[in-house]
């Protein structure tokens, strides 16, 4: 099956990892979290830094998790991560979720988190994750909206930093308001509407110690991260619109009544 090409936008800078591993299964997967059952086969897909993965491991104890990306370097960070916590049932393995290469059935629960809006044909990512989930099992998806941010307070940077993604996200070949479009693309891979329960949460940051991380972060990943070489790069942005970007986040983590809140679509399929 021939693969489809999308660029990853964020890549694995320092700055990235910051924001990525923070993530946890009870902050990150928590509406999959009834449907795991401790003896659960599990794929994560595009697994990135692991922290997601090895959670979902210490919850199926005896059962086993494959983590797959696309990006070989990450892996390592990922197995370190998880021999670090002392967890032994997980395998890592470099994959393409457009081409699985695992046999149909194998897994009670296929997840992917933040990883559809990245891909060049989320159905047939969909489809890649549905073939290889057993009958009874669960394909989990959960991305964020873009477009659906709330910030307080108004910034013309900020408003201009979502302009940008949007259109390198795009030019790469990634679809960044895709929340609310998961449903739609899990209907097209061939669920049928009653196999889908279709929900949203949410990521809220507005303490000072939440300001600083997300605000520090995205100052640093406007000017140092793939996103700033393919913003630059691709002629969307130049050096001081990206300087004035990461001023803006700056600005608004150093606010008190500075407050963020990014909604996420997800879905889960019973196969
Ligand atoms: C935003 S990160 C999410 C990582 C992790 N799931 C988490 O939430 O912390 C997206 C990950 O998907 C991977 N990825 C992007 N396109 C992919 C593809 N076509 N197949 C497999 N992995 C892919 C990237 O390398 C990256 O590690």
């Amino acid at each position: 099956m021939a693969k489809e090409t999308a660029t990853y936008i964020h890549g694995h800078h320092e700055s990235v990892l910051r924001s990525h591993t923070w993530r946890t299964a009870e902050n990150s997967a928590a509406y999959l979290l009834p449907s795991l059952r401790a003896d659960h086969k599990v794929l994560d897909v595009g697994c990135g830094p692991g922290t997601i993965t090895a959670d979902l491991a210490a919850i199926v104890v005896e059962g086993h998790v494959t983590a797959v990306d696309h990006a070989e370097g990450i892996l390592s960070k990922a197995a370190e991560h998880a021999e670090g916590r002392g967890i032994e049932n997980i395998g890592f393995e470099v994959a393409d979720v457009h081409d699985l290469r695992f046999e149909d059935d194998a897994f009670d629960v296929v997840h992917a988190h933040q990883v559809l809006q990245h891909v060049g044909n989320p159905v047939q990512a969909l489809r890649e994750m549905k073939r290889v989930t057993k009958p009874g099992g669960v394909v989990a998806v959960r991305d964020s909206d873009y477009a659906a941010f709330i910030w307080y307070p108004e910034s013309k940077g900020l408003s201009e930093w979502l302009d940008l993604y949007e259109r390198v996200a795009r030019g790469n070949g990634g679809e960044p308001d895709a929340g609310r479009r998961l449903k739609s693309w899990a209907l097209e891979a061939g669920f049928e509407e009653e196999q889908i329960e279709a929900t949203s949460a949410t990521w809220t940051f507005s303490t000072p110690e939440e300001r600083d991380w997300w605000g520090g972060l995205w100052a640093e990943r406007s000017l140092h991260s793939s996103f700033a070489e393919q913003a630059e790069g691709s002629g969307h942005a130049t050096r001081e619109e990206l300087e004035a970007i990461a001023r803006a986040w700056r600005n608004w983590g150093e606010r008190a009544d500075a407050w963020l809140m990014i909604p996420h679509g997800q879905l889960l399929c019973r196969v």
